[in-house]
């Protein structure tokens, strides 16, 4: 989609990952796998899991801060803080307690659901505020906590996710750096990968039942994920690019969701962009989902990769089932 009044910037990024960290041969002391098979089948060699006593909200609040101070506003010019998670300290959200711990007191503050896809629904969602001239600073963040809700005992699963944060300023600008995005939802495939809620009938009173239930842990089928993902991440980067009158030979860095070295690979081989202009860090952290691609996008700045100017192509997948692509220039360009 292309828009010709007034845009956004992305100028600023910051990142927040727990200090443990679970390599693959811990977890085989937790079910029947081994290092092996996880590098082999994943590239996954650590995860980095939150401990007691932390939250979301202040891993969250922590990538929120260093994206603030490296965009060189104060926390007070923040207009809207995005929290993208699918794992919030609170199911009321979790997005006021960042504005709180951040101190970004004249923001509004929401959560937004999408899973993996959730960093790059927002990114496009704070630009629809910035472009309206609703807002001038927003704080789009993806975190997730995802070790809450994996089944240790769940080797299909365990061995992918991990936590983390991430997140970046985005700002009202004359020069518009969000040349294109596509997002997509196919709720009748939910049953793929979901977190769901399992209703217990509890009788409250005469006829009337209530739920009493709970979140199961993280269910995934991983054959149909894996096609889905392969399927329709290069279809909709390709669908986005063209809209942008873009080609891959534009692209300076692609940035897709971490979820397998092998799923990055073949979108880059389908896209035919070579090894060298491909972000991953899915080795260190596994799928932080909407993390993953905030986070793998500051170390790629704070590296001195990702420069002013340059194309960045993103892509975010997963439970909903969701997908989408968003195509920036990095920071401000005139
Ligand atoms: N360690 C060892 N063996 C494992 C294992 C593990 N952690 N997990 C599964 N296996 C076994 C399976 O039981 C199966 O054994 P079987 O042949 O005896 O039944 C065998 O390994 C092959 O399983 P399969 O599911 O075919 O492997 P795969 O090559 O498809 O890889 C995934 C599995 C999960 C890594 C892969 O399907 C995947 O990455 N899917 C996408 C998942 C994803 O990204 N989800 C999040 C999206 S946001």
């Amino acid at each position: 989609m292309k828009f010709d009044g007034a845009g956004i910037a992305i100028v600023g990024s910051g990142s927040a990952t727990p200090q443990a960290v679970v390599r693959n041969d811990d977890l085989s002391q937790l079910v029947d796998t081994s290092d092996e098979w996880i590098r082999a089948r994943t590239g996954i060699r650590n995860r980095h899991l939150l401990g007691e006593n932390s939250s979301l909200s202040e891993l969250a609040a922590m990538a929120a801060s260093k994206a603030i101070a490296a965009a060189d506003i104060s926390p007070e010019a923040i207009d809207l803080v995005l929290l993208a998670t699918s794992t919030p300290d609170d199911l009321f959200g979790s997005a006021a307690k960042v504005q709180a711990l951040i101190g970004a007191k004249n923001a509004v503050a929401f959560d937004l659901t999408a899973a993996c896809s959730g960093f790059v629904f927002g990114l496009v969602t704070a630009a629809q505020y910035l472009r309206t001239g609703a807002f001038q600073n927003i704080v789009v963040i993806g975190a997730d906590v995802l070790s809450r809700w994996v089944d240790w005992g769940d080797r299909n699963t365990c061995v992918l996710f991990g936590d983390g944060a991430g997140a970046v300023v985005c700002q009202r600008s004359s020069q518009d750096q969000l040349l294109g995005f596509e997002m997509y939802s196919d709720g009748s495939r939910n049953d793929c990968l979901n977190l769901s809620y399992q209703e217990k009938p509890k009788y409250l009173i005469n006829d009337v039942s209530i739920q009493k239930g709970d979140y199961q842990a993280i269910s995934m089928n991983g054959r149909e994920v894996y096609r889905f993902a392969v399927a329709k991440v290069p279809e909709v980067v390709e669908k986005t690019l063209f809209r942008a009158n873009l080609t891959a030979a534009d692209v300076d860095w692609l940035v897709l969701h971490q979820a397998n070295q092998r799923i990055i690979d073949a979108v880059a081989k389908r896209l035919k962009l070579p090894a060298e202009k491909v972000i991953a860090n899915l080795h260190e952290y596994g799928n932080t989902s909407a993390a993953s691609i905030p986070l793998a996008l500051d170390e790629a700045v704070i590296a001195g990769k990702i420069k002013t100017g340059d194309l960045v192509v993103t892509s975010g997948f997963g439970a909903g089932l969701s997908w989408g692509s968003a195509i920036f220039r990095w920071g401000t360009v005139d």
